[in-house]
């Protein structure tokens, strides 16, 4: 059986694995982020893979990498949120690891990954978004990840939703990754919590007192047991992503919307109120199909087994 190795490049980790043909992980490893250096970044990726490929006979690598990738799946023009400009990122890491390397965007990998043995594959198109440190979209249009003329399409997490918004990592102004991802979660809750809002106690508690240590999986840990404020943090974040799943619905209908990143963990506590507004925001809702909205399957293992499968194929 052909194993290949699958990367996935975040803004905190890096995972690495070896996949089977089956979509098995056959070992794991994870290190965390140097996010703002370049070098250091390709040098943690090349470690991973030498490591990995010393115990397994491992034919391909597939990056999944946080940024905007050519249409070679080579070059990462920019990542919003890493030091990654212009990078030719296929390159340098075949100069280092001597494997066929593919550059892959990480949510397009990650929604191969759920297309081919996650929460899409009962289906032909699958739009997953990913909610982490900014927002990825993954689109999988008749079994074929579309990447568009230029390989940078599906990037949704840079949406225009507030006109002179909250400035992004891409230069421009009141995108959707500002206001839908982990990292706005976090940002809104840090700042009620900082002001000295009362409702936020509880959370505030959880984190030893110190807000800026407030983080999404204590967010839902605090809203499982019933914490008003956690609640209405994750109720808040669902209402962007399902107003914005709501427009990008309207252009690409899919016929599953899958949630991944970190804190779809929160499960219905996120999901109820994606569906709510996604319904709410939906164009000619009366009048036609509602696409299902689910929990993405793989976890943090999507991207890495996606980029693996199609570093194969
Ligand atoms: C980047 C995307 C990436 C997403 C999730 C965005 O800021 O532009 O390329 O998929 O973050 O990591
Ligand atoms: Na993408
Ligand atoms: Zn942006």
């Amino acid at each position: 059986m052909t194993l290949s190795c699958g990367i996935d490049v975040g803004g905190t980790k890096i995972a690495g694995g070896v996949v089977d043909e089956d979509g098995t992980v056959l070992e794991k490893l994870r290190v965390e982020s140097p996010a703002t250096d370049v070098d250091a970044m390709e040098d943690a990726i090349a470690g991973l893979v030498r490591e990995l490929a010393s115990r397994h006979d491992v034919s391909a690598v597939g990056v999944g990498a946080a940024g905007y990738v050519d249409r070679d799946r080579a070059k990462v023009l920019i990542a919003p949120n890493l030091a990654w400009r212009d990078i030719d990122l296929k390159g340098e890491l075949e100069e280092q690891i001597h494997l066929p390397v593919v550059v892959e965007n990480d949510a397009n990998a990650a929604a191969w990954g759920e297309f081919r043995y996650g929460a899409g594959a009962d289906v032909d198109d699958l739009l997953l978004v990913t909610v982490g440190t900014g927002v990825g979209g993954g689109l999988v249009l008749d079994g074929q990840v579309h990447r568009g003329a230029f390989g940078v399409a599906a990037e949704i997490g840079h949406l225009r939703v507030v006109p002179d918004g909250l400035p992004c990592g891409c230069g421009r102004r009141g995108c959707f990754e500002q206001y839908a991802s982990g990292t706005a979660l976090d940002r809104r809750a840090r700042a009620a919590a900082a002001s000295g809002d009362a409702a936020a106690s509880a959370l505030l508690e959880r984190a030893g007192g110190d807000a800026a240590a407030i983080d999404g999986p204590m967010i839902t840990e605090v809203a499982r047991s019933g914490d008003p404020f956690a609640l209405a943090q994750l109720a808040e974040l669902g209402r962007w992503l399902g107003a914005g799943i709501a427009s990008l619905v309207a252009v690409l209908d899919p016929a599953v919307i899958a949630v991944g990143g970190g804190v779809a963990d929160a499960d219905e506590l996120l999901l109820d109120p994606v569906r709510e507004s996604f319904v709410e925001h939906l164009p000619g809702r009366e009048h036609r199909p509602i696409a299902e909205i689910r929990k993405a399957t793989l976890g943090n293992t999507a991207g890495l087994v996606g980029a693996a499968d199609l570093a194969r194929s």
